[in-house]
C-alpha cells in the first residue's frame, strides 16, 4: 500500500492549490451555510480515499448520510462503498465518547476521518442547557485537541464540517465562539458560500498548510458530485 499524504477532493482548482488534496496529519475545516454541498464534498473525499485503497470513518452527527447519494458518487461500485464506515452519535456525550475511543478503531488501513457536522450536537446541547455554554465550549475545544492529536499519531486526514448562518438567530452568540475553536485547531480552512444559483457555490481557501497560494473558485453540485465550475 502506498503511503498516503493527500486525499484529492476532485475539485481540480482546489486540489492544485492544496498540492494534491486535503493533508494527512492535519484537520481540514469546511464551513458554510446550509445546502452548500458540505456533505457532498465530504462523501466525495471518502470515495477518493477508497480509490487510493484506504478506509474512511464517516461520523454523521446530522443523520444526513445517504447511501443512495454515496452509490451515485461511486457509480455503484460496492468495493468503494465497503471502505466507508458510518457512525451516528445520538448526542454530544456520545460524540465525545466516539472521539475518545478513536484510537481503538482507527487502524493503519484508515486514511480519513470525517466529522459531519461537528457542531450540530453541541448546539443542541447548548440550547437545552444554556447555562452550561462555557463548559460545553471547553468540551468542544478538548474534542478538537484530541482530533488534532489523532490526525498526527494515526497519520490520517481529518475533515470536519460546520454550518454557519448568515441570518442572526438565537444561536448567534454561540456560533462565533464555536467557529473560533474550530478555526484554531484547523490547518486548512475552506469557506463555502452560496450563489444566486443553488447548484453553484463559491469556495475560499482561507488557510493552507504550506507556501501554496490562497484561492477562491466556483463549484457546481450535481449528480456526479461537486466539481469545478468554469465561468466563461
Ligand atoms: N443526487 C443529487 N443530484 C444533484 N444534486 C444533489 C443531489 N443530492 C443533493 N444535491 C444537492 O446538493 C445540495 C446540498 O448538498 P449537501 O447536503 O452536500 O449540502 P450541505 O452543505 O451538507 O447542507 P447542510 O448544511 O444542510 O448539511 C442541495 O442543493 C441538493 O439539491
Ligand atoms: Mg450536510
Amino acid at each position: 500500500m502506498r503511503t498516503l499524504y493527500k486525499i484529492p477532493t476532485s475539485c481540480k482548482t482546489l486540489d492544485k492549490a492544496l498540492e494534491g488534496g486535503i493533508p494527512v496529519g492535519n484537520i481540514t475545516l469546511l464551513y458554510g451555510e446550509a445546502e452548500t454541498g458540505k456533505t457532498t464534498f465530504s462523501m466525495q473525499c471518502a470515495v477518493n480515499c477508497a480509490k487510493l485503497g484506504y478506509k474512511t470513518l464517516f461520523i454523521d452527527a446530522d443523520s444526513t448520510f445517504s447511501v443512495g447519494r454515496l452509490s451515485q458518487l461511486t457509480s455503484k461500485d460496492s468495493n468503494l462503498t465497503q471502505q466507508i464506515y458510518l457512525m451516528k452519535p445520538a448526542d454530544f456525550k456520545e460524540q465525545a465518547s466516539i472521539i475518545d475511543q478513536l484510537a481503538n478503531y482507527i487502524t493503519r488501513k484508515f486514511g480519513l476521518i470525517i466529522f459531519d457536522t461537528i457542531t450540530s450536537l453541541y448546539r443542541v446541547e447548548i440550547s437545552e442547557n444554556p447555562k452550561k455554554t462555557f463548559d460545553l465550549n471547553r468540551e468542544l475545544n478538548r474534542q478538537l485537541a484530541f482530533l488534532a492529536q489523532t490526525a498526527k499519531i494515526k497519520k490520517v486526514a481529518i475533515l470536519i464540517t460546520s454550518q454557519v448562518r448568515s441570518i442572526l438567530d438565537e444561536t448567534y452568540e454561540v456560533e462565533p465562539v464555536a467557529t473560533r475553536v474550530l478555526k484554531f485547531w484547523s490547518d486548512v480552512i475552506l469557506a463555502v458560500k452560496p450563489t444566486e444559483n443553488p447548484t453553484i457555490v463559491k469556495i475560499f481557501l482561507e488557510k493552507k498548510p504550506s507556501k501554496t497560494k490562497l484561492i477562491e473558485c466556483y463549484l457546481k453540485i450535481g449528480k456526479e458530485g461537486i466539481k469545478d465550475y468554469i465561468t466563461a
